[in-house]
């Protein structure tokens, strides 16, 4: 059974494509099969990181019901061990597909071979994103380090929660009018936190509810960043999470603002091609490590006891790309 990660993150251009592609090459070259799927429903543009055109069938045939499987729609990439499935090809309406059709496609996707699979979320919450993003047990959200950025990973979260257990709250009143009070109020003073609603409820729904909530492991990336001092957005989105939706939050890597990247876009190859040693492709190639001893095995993963501070790791990892202060 493959390790299935979902790539997000509430806000456009912040590097989720950037990073799902090369991390699948980071995991192929230590040895793992990795297959990517541009899951970006009428925005995929991962071919053009992959040096591929965008002429195959992708994941927009298979949700539009045009009769594909998805084992017909991976290819092979030139790097051995890597295997890609495009996106829509610019087909109309691939990007709201019926819910029954994602149930599909995850249920294919936990009977692949491969040792992981990464999907490339779109922007944004929608219901398509979150709904791939609460498909996967393991989800990594990538943001940058500006003020705002928090506050919408916050959302992105917010958002999860509220569709989680909003199937829950059709058996119950309480947990109906609680999630109603939750969705009006955004974070900062006077908001209600999720868990202190929670507990107002029957002790049932709780139970079922903390359950759910439970099942998530959100993994957390800071992208670009170019100091130190940019950590402390990180830390507040944790914060926030666990005290407000009762998510244990793990930073799982600090990515550094790095020339490589820009090159690798206008040039249309991976970064990892053009320099396996730059900061940006040796803070992933770390990330890379953390996840290969999980190989084909995501369950395992979820059951293992999370870092205790992942904060720290993470900046303890960063500081090496750093030279020390003069
Ligand atoms: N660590 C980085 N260092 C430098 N530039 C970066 C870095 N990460 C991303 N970028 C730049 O940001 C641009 C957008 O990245 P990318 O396409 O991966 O974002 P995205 O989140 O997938 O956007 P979208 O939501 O539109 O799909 C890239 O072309 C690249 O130039
Ligand atoms: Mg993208």
């Amino acid at each position: 059974m493959p390790l299935v990660l979902s790539v997000g993150g509430g806000k456009g251009g912040i590097g989720k494509t950037v990073i799902t592609a090369n991390l699948g090459m980071v995991m192929a070259r230590l040895g793992h099969s990795a297959l990517i799927i541009d899951a970006d429903l009428g925005g995929s543009d991962l071919h053009n990181l992959l040096a591929l055109d965008n002429s195959e069938p992708g994941l927009g045939e298979l949700l539009t019901g045009r009769g594909h499987e998805l084992s017909g729609l991976i290819k092979p990439v030139r790097e051995p061990r890597l295997y890609f499935v495009p996106g829509d090809a610019c087909l109309p309406n691939a990007a709201n597909p019926k819910f029954q059709r994602k149930r599909k496609l995850f249920r294919d996707i936990s009977r692949l071979s491969q040792d992981f699979v990464l999907l490339d979320l779109g922007a944004g919450s929608s219901l398509t994103v979150t709904d791939f993003f609460l498909s996967t047990p393991f989800t990594l959200l990538v943001m940058t380090p500006e003020q705002a950025a928090e506050l919408n990973a916050f959302n992105f979260y917010k958002n999860m929660v509220y569709r989680l257990l909003t199937p829950l709250s059709r058996e119950s009143r309480g947990l109906a009018a609680a999630l109603a009070l939750f969705r009006e109020r955004s974070r900062g003073p006077g908001s209600q936190a999720m868990l202190s609603l929670l507990a107002s409820l029957d002790g049932d729904t709780e139970k079922q509810a903390r359950a759910l909530l439970a099942g998530i492991r959100p993994k957390l990336v800071l992208n670009r960043l170019r100091s130190i001092d940019e950590f402390i957005q990180a830390r507040q989105v944790q914060a926030w999470a666990d005290e407000d939706l009762g998510l244990n939050v793990e930073i799982m890597a600090f990515l550094p603002e790095d020339e490589v990247v820009r090159e690798s876009a206008r040039s249309g190859t991976p970064a990892l091609d053009l320099d396996p040693r730059a900061p940006f492709c040796r803070a992933l190639t770390l990330l890379g490590l953390k996840l290969a001893p999980h190989a084909g095995k995501g369950k395992q993963w979820l059951e293992a006891a999370e870092s205790k501070d992942s904060f720290t790791r993470a900046a303890t990892e960063f500081a090496a790309f750093f030279p020390a202060p003069q």
